[in-house]
Parts: C-alpha cells; structure tokens; sequence
C-alpha cells in the first residue's frame, strides 16, 4: 500500500493508473476505521481496479464548540486495517498541504445543506463539500463510495457532483451495525458503558416506525411519535430532531405516500448520535 501525503504526488500517482486504464474507486474517511468503513473499502474494490482510502479530519466541517481536537485518531491501526484490505493508495494530507494559504472558495450546496444536519450545525455541510470537492481534484476517482448512515452528507454530495459536473460515480452503501443495530461510528468511542446501553433506543425507534408504515399508517407525525417515544423511554438520550422528510428534497412531509426518509439526532451522554431509515410504503 502506497501512503501518500502530498497532493500533487497523489495527482500523480492517479493519472498513472488512469493511463494504465485502471478504474479508481475512492472512498474518504476521517480514520478511526470500522466495519463500517471497511465495508465501504470492499464495495470499493469491486467498483475498481485501484482503490484510495483518504484519512484527513477536516477542521473545516467542525465548529469551534465541536470535537475537532478530541476526534479519535490512530493512525498505526488505521493503515494496518487498510493494508489488510489490499488497498492500493492511503491518502492522509496534514491540514497545511489540505488548506495551504486557508481557503477562499466555498461549496454551498444551498437548500439541501441548511436542513436537518444543518439546522443544528450551521456550516457544516460547507465545510464538507468544499473538502470533498478538493479531495475528488486531488484523488481524481472514476467512482466514490460513501455511507447511507450519513445519508444527507450522500445526498450533499450526489448534488454537488451533479451541479459542479464532476465526473464521478458517487455510490451510497446501506448503514453497518453492531448486532443490537447501533450504527457503527468512530464517535461511539465517547459512550460509557451505561451510555452505549441506551444507544440502541435510535434504532428500536426506526424498527418502530418501519412496522407502523408496513401496517398501513400514512400520518408522518403519528409515526414520528411512536419512534420518539422509544427514545424518549431512555433517560440517557436526549432527541435534537426526529423528522420524515421526502428523500430527495430532505422537506418535511405530513403524509408518506411514497418512500420517505425518518432522519434523526440524538445526544447520548457526550456523543452526537445520527442514524436514519427508508421507511417504504
Ligand atoms: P467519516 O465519518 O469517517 O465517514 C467516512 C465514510 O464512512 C462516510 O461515507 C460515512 O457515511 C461512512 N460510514 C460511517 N459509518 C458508517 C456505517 N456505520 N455504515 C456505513 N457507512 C458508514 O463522513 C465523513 O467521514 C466525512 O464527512 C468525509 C466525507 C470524509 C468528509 O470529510
């Protein structure tokens, strides 16, 4: 595995196996690595001859009351997952060869970023598509795999993708989780023991909802307060939002006619927690 820290060696590296017509599949993370983004790293590899897995986490994307400086990072474990994996390029940039003289040029993606996510971290989908827009120049990938558990962040970015004409294939992957159905997520790290008791309540309350709609109930907010209700039965969670919107334009709807998407965010002790579920008709 060839780990790369600079982005012009990375550029080069790419148009290589390009000339070489070897297909590039990406997939960016922040590191912490698990099964979740390893799963991503073995769709990758049936996506394409030659795989990139980035590792950079992005000031950008945090806000100053985040966890940018305690964001877990291991380095060691990461590349040793990695090269495991037969991955071919490990891309892993410092923040001054990311944003080398601080960056004036910004990607808003505008009514999708400012809902949901948005709403509760202002910024936040700026930060993101503006790095992955410079990651897809930097990597320049044929194809890109990212996690419906982020399933905004997938939606942010199939847009941009599509508005900016980037030519890449951005492929989404369905949500890995732990056998209780806690989604898989580096900041999972946070939770005491008592605390990663109750975190399972995020997906009993998408069970719930998925069985209310499978029975026939069309009202938005007699499913969305069954699914809070299993939440709100666990002291330790507290809900910043629970919301069924449409999965396209991430509205709120009052009726599901058709497939929707119940979105939501959840503090558990000193974790942000977001999970999400389609909820088909
Ligand atoms: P990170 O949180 O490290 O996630 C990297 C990728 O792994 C994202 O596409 C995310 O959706 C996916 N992922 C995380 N947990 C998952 C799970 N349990 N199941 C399936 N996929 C999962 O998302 C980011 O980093 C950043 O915002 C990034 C896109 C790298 C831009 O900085």
């Amino acid at each position: 595995m060839r780990i790369i820290e600079k982005v012009k060696e990375m550029q080069v590296w790419s148009d290589a196996a390009r000339r070489a017509g070897r297909r590039i599949a990406f997939v960016p993370t922040m590191g912490t690595l698990h099964d979740g983004h390893l799963a991503l790293v073995r769709a990758a590899k049936k996506l394409g001859e030659r795989v990139v897995v980035s590792i950079f986490v992005n000031p950008a994307q945090f806000a100053p009351d985040e966890d940018f400086a305690a964001y877990p990072r291991d380095f060691a474990r990461d590349r040793a997952l990695l090269e495991n994996e037969n991955v071919d390029a490990l891309f892993y940039p410092s923040a001054a060869e990311v944003y080398p003289d601080g960056c004036q040029t910004h990607i808003d993606v505008e009514r999708l970023a400012p809902l949901l996510e948005g709403e509760f971290r202002p910024g936040h989908f700026r930060g993101v598509a503006t790095v992955v827009a410079k990651l897809f120049n930097m990597v320049r990938p044929h194809t890109a795999v990212f996690g419906e558990k982020d399933y905004q962040q997938l939606q942010v970015i199939r847009r941009m993708t599509k508005d900016l004409n980037f030519d890449i294939e951005i492929v989404g992957h369905p949500t890995v989780r732990d056998a209780d159905g806690l989604a898989l997520s580096s900041r999972n790290a946070y939770l005491s023991a008592r605390e990663r008791q109750a975190a399972p309540s995020l997906f009993r309350a998408l069970k719930r909802a998925e069985a209310l709609v499978a029975q026939g109930e069309r009202c938005a907010g007699r499913v969305a307060a069954a699914a809070r209700a299993e939440i709100e039965g666990e002291p330790l969670a507290e809900i910043e939002y629970l919301r069924i919107c449409d999965p396209e334009t991430l509205a709120e709807i009052p009726r599901i006619e058709h497939a929707a998407l119940l979105a939501l965010a959840v503090r558990v002790g000193p974790a942000r927690l977001i999970d999400n579920a389609m909820l088909k008709t």
